[in-house]
């Protein structure tokens, strides 16, 4: 399908691996340019590498998403590279089951830094670029867990995952008169590395109670953010996009 992002230049966050992975070879696949920031250096390069047998133009930029001088850099080197900023996929993100009572600060500081901190860094830095041509989408990554449901255990994470849903509304409001639509997803159960924090018992408890009787695919999520960077979504602003194969209307 054409998406109309031919020639578009998008930064994909968390770009190494999983859903970040599958939305920039999407991206790529439509014809835009993907710039790919996360920390793994080899991981990186290798979504470059499969973006570009993708036919798009493709760069990765080594970022940690909780340091504001990376997040500026990210966003400086992406306007070096390609001379504008379209799309942004602010996805990377981290979770672990601690129960509540036994985190610790650090562990807290660790999730809500990467999770919510980094959002707004991202916000902040490619919102301006975004100014310059007048026009731009940005999707931030929630989850069903926080966003739509909770889950024991999961406090920081959820907690994080509901703050992106605030911050994103404000930020779809801020920036809607002047071009920019901000909008959500939440994705459900989805196959990718983070997955290892669920037993297997687990997660085929999960996938017998997804109405859809599996769990989703990296690249269904990416699809979806692809049409919400499109103009195909030119209405949507402030949404929270469920992708969950029907889990929490069950
Ligand atoms: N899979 C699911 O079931 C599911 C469901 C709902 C929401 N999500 C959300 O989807 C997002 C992607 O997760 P995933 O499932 O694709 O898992 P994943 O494969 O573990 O991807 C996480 C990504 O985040 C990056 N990252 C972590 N800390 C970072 C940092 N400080 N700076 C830059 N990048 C960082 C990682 O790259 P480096 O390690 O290379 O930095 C990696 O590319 C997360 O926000 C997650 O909460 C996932």
């Amino acid at each position: 399908m054409n998406f109309g992002l031919n020639g578009k230049v998008a930064i994909v966050t968390g770009g190494s691996s999983g859903i970040g992975r599958a939305t920039a070879v999407a991206f790529a696949q439509t014809g835009a340019s993907v710039v790919v920031a996360a920390r793994r250096v080899q991981e990186g390069e290798e979504t470059v590498r499969l973006a570009k047998d993708a036919g798009g133009e493709a760069l990765f930029v080594q970022t940690d998403v909780t340091k504001a001088a990376d997040v500026e850099a990210l966003v400086g080197k992406t306007l070096e590279a390609f001379g504008r900023l379209d799309c942004a996929f602010n996805n990377a993100g981290i979770g672990k089951f601690i129960p509540l009572t036994e985190r610790s600060e650090e562990e807290w500081d660790a999730e809500t830094n990467v999770n919510l901190k980094a959002v707004w860094l991202c916000l902040k830095y490619q919102i301006p670029a975004m100014l310059e041509t007048g026009t731009g989408a940005i999707v931030n990554m929630a989850s069903i867990g926080g966003a739509v449901i909770g889950t024991s255990n999961f406090s920081a994470y959820e907690a994080t995952k509901a703050g992106v849903i605030g911050l994103t509304r404000s930020a779809a409001i801020e920036y809607a008169g002047q071009g920019i639509r901000i909008n959500a997803v939440s994705p459900g159960v989805i196959a990718t590395e983070i997955l290892s924090i669920f037993s297997e018992d687990r997660l085929q408890q999960v996938s017998n109670a997804v109405p859809l009787k599996r769990i989703g695919e990296a690249a269904e999520v990416a699809n979806a953010v692809i049409w919400l960077c499109s103009d195909a979504a030119s209405y949507i602003t402030g949404h929270n996009l469920v992708i969950d194969g029907g889990f929490t209307v069950r």
